[in-house]
C-alpha cells in the first residue's frame, strides 16, 4: 500500500462516472461544490482522497489524477439508507440547516453512520504516512477526527465542516449531541466558514463536557483544539478563464436569443434542496407577476434545479411542489413560446453555467440557510465586464464576503419582491461599482487562498501548503 503524506477523507470522490457516448463508464470530475472546490488543489500536491464512489457495493480500482490518488470506500444498500440518506441527510442536514425541514432521529441510521465513520477512519488510517497530516471534511464524517485520534496518534488531524453548525438549542436536540461533538473535537484544527460556528461549538463543549475555552481554542481532556473561519471559494481564475472562452461568449449570446432577447434575465442556479428557498423566491416571483411589476416579454426568469438526493422523501416531495408551482405559474401568465419561468431539472457542465451566468441580468441566490454558497461566488466571477447584479440572502455565508450585493431576508416575500425590482431597476454605473468590489474581494480569496490559509493552519511549518501555486 502506497502511503500519502496529506490525506483527504470526503463523503465523496471528486469523480463521477458517465456514460460516454460508446456506452462505456469514463470518469469525470463531479459537480458538487466541495469536489470543485478540492480539485484546485490536489493537482498540485501528492495526496490520497478517500471516499465513496458515488455507486452500491462498488469499490472500482480507479485510477490516480496527476498526483492525486483515489481511494474507494464501498457503501451497501443499507449503508447508504442509513448513514448518507439518513443519518447524514435526513438528521444532520436539516437540523444544521435551521431545521427548515423537520429532522429525523432514527437509532439505526445512528448505528450505521457509526460503523461507517469507522471505515473511513480505518482507509484513512492506513494510507496516511507516519507524520501525516488527513484532512476529514464535513457532516457525513464527523466522528472520523476522534477515530482517527485512537487509530493513528502519530498524525495531523483537520476537520472543516462546509455547512453551518447550528445554535446550541438546536443542536442540543440530537440524541447522540455529545458522541458528535467529541468525534469533531478529536482534531487538532476545526474549521468552519464563519465564526458564529467556532462560537457554537464553544459553549456546547462547555455545557456538555465542562471545557475550556478562548476565541479560538478548546481545551478538553487536557488537548487544545483550535477552531476557527476559513471562509471557503472558488477556483475564480478557472472561472474566469471558461467565461472568456470565445464558444462560452457565443453560447451565452445563443442562450439569450433562445431566451427571446428580452429585456432582463433573472438566473437562478441550486440544487433541488429545501434550504435554497425556491419556493419562497417562486412566490416572490409569482407575485410580481400577479402585481403587474413584472411582464413575462420584458423580462423572463430561468431556474436551474440540479438533481439532488433524489431518494430521500422530502427532496421527492419537495420537487413534485417545486414542479406543481412552476407549472402553475406557466399556465397563469406564460404565452405560446414565451413561459413566465424556464425550468431546467438537470445538472449542467462548468462551461455551461459560465454561460448561463453571462446570460443574466440579475442573480438571485436566496437559500433560507446555506454554509456559504458557491454559486454567488461563481457568477461574480464570471462577469468580467463588471455588470448585472446579484440578489443574496443574508443566511448564505458568502453574504459576510460578497457585502455589495442586493442582500434581502428571504423569508420576507414582501422584502425578496422589493429587492427583485430594486437590483431589475438600478443604475448601471452603481452595479458596476459593486460588480468591482465583489470582483475585487474575490480575486485575492480564491480557492487557494482558503486551503492555503488552512494548511498554514493546520501546519505551522508551511510544509503541506508548500504545493498550493499557480
Ligand atoms: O454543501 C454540502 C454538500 O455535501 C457538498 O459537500 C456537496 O457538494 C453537496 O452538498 C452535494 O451533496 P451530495 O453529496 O449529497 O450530492
Amino acid at each position: 500500500m502506497r502511503q500519502s503524506s496529506l490525506v483527504v477523507v470526503a463523503n465523496r470522490l471528486p469523480l463521477d462516472d458517465n456514460a460516454a457516448p460508446d456506452g462505456a463508464c469514463e470518469w469525470r470530475r463531479s459537480p458538487g461544490g466541495l469536489a470543485s472546490a478540492l480539485h484546485a488543489i490536489l493537482q498540485q500536491t501528492p495526496a490520497t482522497w478517500i471516499g465513496w464512489d458515488g455507486g452500491i457495493d462498488t469499490a472500482p480500482a480507479l485510477p490516480d489524477i496527476g498526483t492525486l490518488r483515489i481511494r474507494p470506500v464501498a457503501l451497501s444498500e443499507e449503508e447508504l439508507r442509513g448513514y448518507y440518506e439518513g443519518f447524514a441527510n435526513s438528521t444532520l442536514w436539516p437540523l444544521y440547516h435551521d431545521a427548515v425541514e423537520q429532522p429525523v432521529f432514527d437509532r439505526g441510521w445512528w448505528e450505521t453512520y457509526r460503523d461507517v465513520n469507522r471505515r473511513f477512519a480505518e482507509a484513512a488510517a492506513e494510507v496516511a504516512e507516519p507524520g501525516a497530516a488527513i484532512w476529514v471534511q464535513d457532516y457525513h464524517l464527523q466522528l472520523v477526527p476522534q477515530l482517527l485520534r485512537e487509530l493513528r496518534p502519530d498524525v495531523l488531524i483537520g476537520f472543516f465542516l462546509h455547512v453551518p453548525f447550528p445554535p446550541p438549542e438546536l443542536f442540543m436536540q440530537l440524541p447522540r449531541r455529545s458522541e458528535l461533538l467529541r468525534g469533531m473535537l478529536g482534531a487538532d484544527l476545526v474549521g468552519f466558514q464563519r465564526p458564529q460556528a467556532a462560537h457554537n461549538v464553544a459553549q456546547l463543549a462547555v455545557k456538555l463536557f465542562g471545557a475550556r475555552t478562548t476565541d479560538d481554542q478548546i481545551t478538553l481532556d487536557g488537548r487544545v483544539v483550535r477552531t476557527r473561519a476559513f471562509p471557503i471559494s472558488i477556483d475564480v481564475a478557472e472561472m474566469q478563464a471558461l467565461a472568456a472562452r470565445p464558444d462560452v461568449v457565443g453560447h451565452a449570446e445563443q442562450l439569450r436569443a433562445d431566451l427571446g432577447q428580452p429585456r432582463r434575465v433573472l438566473l437562478s442556479v441550486d440544487r433541488l434542496d429545501y434550504t435554497k428557498g425556491i419556493e419562497h423566491r417562486l412566490t416572490a416571483y409569482s407575485e410580481l407577476l400577479r402585481d403587474g411589476r413584472v411582464k413575462v416579454r420584458d423580462t423572463v426568469m430561468v431556474q436551474v434545479a440540479v438533481p439532488s438526493r433524489e431518494r430521500v422523501d422530502s427532496y421527492r416531495v419537495l420537487r413534485d411542489r417545486i414542479e406543481g408551482e412552476v407549472g402553475r405559474i406557466n399556465g397563469e401568465y406564460g404565452r405560446v413560446g414565451e413561459p413566465a419561468i424556464h425550468y431546467l431539472n438537470q445538472s449542467f457542465d462548468r462551461a455551461e453555467l459560465a454561460a448561463l451566468y453571462q446570460t443574466a441580468d440579475v442573480m438571485v441566490v436566496t437559500p433560507l440557510r446555506d454554509g456559504m454558497n458557491l454559486v454567488a461566488k461563481e457568477f461574480v466571477a464570471a462577469r468580467a465586464a463588471n455588470t448585472g447584479a446579484l440578489v443574496l440572502s443574508e443566511f448564505a455565508g458568502a453574504a459576510a464576503e460578497l457585502e455589495d450585493a442586493f442582500l434581502v431576508n428571504p423569508h420576507d416575500v414582501d422584502g425578496l419582491k422589493t429587492t427583485l425590482l430594486q437590483a431589475m431597476d438600478a443604475d448601471p454605473a452603481d452595479l458596476e461599482r459593486r460588480m468591482t468590489a465583489m470582483r475585487e474581494h474575490l480575486a485575492t480569496h480564491d480557492i487557494l487562498a482558503w486551503a492555503r490559509a488552512y494548511l498554514t493552519a493546520l501546519d505551522h511549518t508551511g510544509r503541506l501548503a508548500a504545493g498550493l501555486r499557480r
